[in-house]
């Protein structure tokens, strides 16, 4: 009899255990542990003679022409491209310039900008900087529609930052869009030279676009003021598109205006930034760049507990320009992971407002932003902290494919997409128009 019952309990406790076991599974499987940030990476630099051409990339600047810019030991070294459509055959060579910087125990390297062109579009180059070293080679971005962009900010250089960079390298891109916090050097000036060793296989190959983060900013008070590594390293076509800094700018692929913001100067309205803007802004033709796509680095819509309200300012002076000219797409970074608006202004949906996207997640070693503001807002669509990458085709004048690649366990998973249509195509541009016109007809 006690046999009988001890056996009954013993198997009542086996299956209670049995059910635990397979609830408890069930509920790691729903709750999948991400997995840890990745170190930073360290590798040497290379060992080339030092004449040869380091952390070569390549920036548009200006109509049909393409700004190369890469670092070599020799401070002898000619600022001069050679380039021509042939491999080994230079039909044409350009002369650039120079420049160098010192951060306390660190000198830098010789930093040569050479523009080149006029070039032809979708058209493959051949080049190389300083008469030595190996043969590069570019493609020029299309005249016309579809364009694609590769979209990645906060990169770093860790493992997670090395696969994001082989997800990108697989996708079919034209420009790469890099919305702040590149090298997460963080003033140890030797870092931004490996960064740039990092990504020379897709920097030299298309133009990579960048605007500045908050890692940019390497203040030493009363000795920096900041930028200096990245305004010497990343010059960006600012004076081309009428800019006095480095910081702010814009830019023009096919049937597309850019506009690159800073977070980190000023933009208040007596500030040059919001004057550079308000007149830049002014010069969009829609007729020729229907899409008006905006980047810079602290998102101003923003669900995740990271980098709360830190937009607010800059949004608060800068969110009216941008809807009164009907920007498309807002592009940032900053917090460590992915996250997708409605169409929004002044905190509202908004069908004239722009679709902003937080993309931050290129794999830097500080990690994912994991924890989110419940319940998730209205005007957030889809919001995930994973590392990833985005990719925007802009297909025609009135409609762009976007989607964001998880990089999920090193494999390039799509796992939020959306057709956008322009507000040029929804006659938003048409109906601002006239309302502005009537205000400033009103009495
Ligand atoms: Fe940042």
């Amino acid at each position: 009899m006690f046999l009988r019952s001890f056996s009954r309990s013993l198997m009542e406790l086996k299956l209670i255990a049995a059910v635990a076991f397979l609830l408890l599974s069930a509920t790691v499987a729903a709750d999948y542990v991400r997995p840890q940030p990745r170190k930073t990476l360290h590798f040497p630099l290379s060992h080339n003679p030092s004449s040869h051409p380091q952390q070569v990339h390549i920036s548009l600047a200006g109509d049909k022409h393409m700004r190369v810019t890469w670092v070599t030991g020799d401070k002898s070294s000619p600022s001069s491209v050679e380039y021509g459509t042939s491999p080994g055959r230079y039909s044409s060579v350009a002369q650039g310039e120079s420049t160098s910087y010192s951060y306390i125990f660190y000198s830098s390297g010789k930093i040569h900008h050479t523009v080149i062109g006029p070039l032809e579009h979708s058209t493959v180059y051949f080049y190389r900087c300083g008469g030595q070293g190996p043969e590069f080679q570019l493609k020029t971005p299309p005249a016309q529609f579809p364009v694609t962009f590769a979209v990645a900010g906060d990169l770093g250089q860790t493992g997670w930052t090395k696969t994001t960079l082989d997800h990108i390298d697989q996708c079919n891109y034209d420009v790469h869009l890099l919305p702040g916090d590149l090298s997460y050097a963080d003033y140890m000036q030797h870092r931004w030279d490996t960064f740039g060793e990092l990504v020379q296989p897709l920097a030299s190959a298309r133009p990579w676009m960048v605007t500045e983060g908050n890692h940019e900013k390497e203040v030493i008070p009363f000795l920096k003021d900041g930028f200096e590594s990245y305004n010497a390293r990343w010059k960006m076509p600012f004076e081309e598109s009428g800019s006095s800094s480095n910081l702010y700018y814009s830019f023009e692929v096919a049937g597309i205006h850019v506009i690159m913001l800073g977070s980190y100067t000023d933009y208040d309205e007596q500030s040059n930034q919001y004057r550079w803007l308000e007149n830049d802004l002014s010069k969009v033709d829609r007729k020729k760049t229907p899409w008006l796509v905006v980047l810079f680095h602290v998102p101003w819509y923003n669900s995740n507990k990271a980098h709360q309200a830190e937009g607010d300012d800059m949004m608060a002076a800068m969110e009216p320009l941008l809807y009164a000219a009907s920007v498309d797409l807002v592009l940032a970074g900053h917090v460590h992971a992915y996250e997708r608006s409605k169409r929004i202004n002044n905190g509202r949906f908004d069908p004239c407002g722009a679709v902003h996207i937080t993309i931050g997640d290129g794999g830097n070693n500080e990690g994912l932003a994991h924890w989110y503001i419940d319940p998730q807002p209205e005007w957030s669509v889809f919001r995930e902290a994973s590392f990833g990458h985005g990719e925007l085709k802009i297909v025609n004048s009135t409609h762009a494919f976007w989607s964001w690649h998880r990089n999920d366990d090193d494999e390039p998973i799509r796992s939020d997409q959306v057709w956008i249509s322009s507000l040029v195509s929804s006659g938003c541009v048409a109906e601002k128009r006239h309302e502005q016109r009537k205000m400033l007809l009103a009495p």
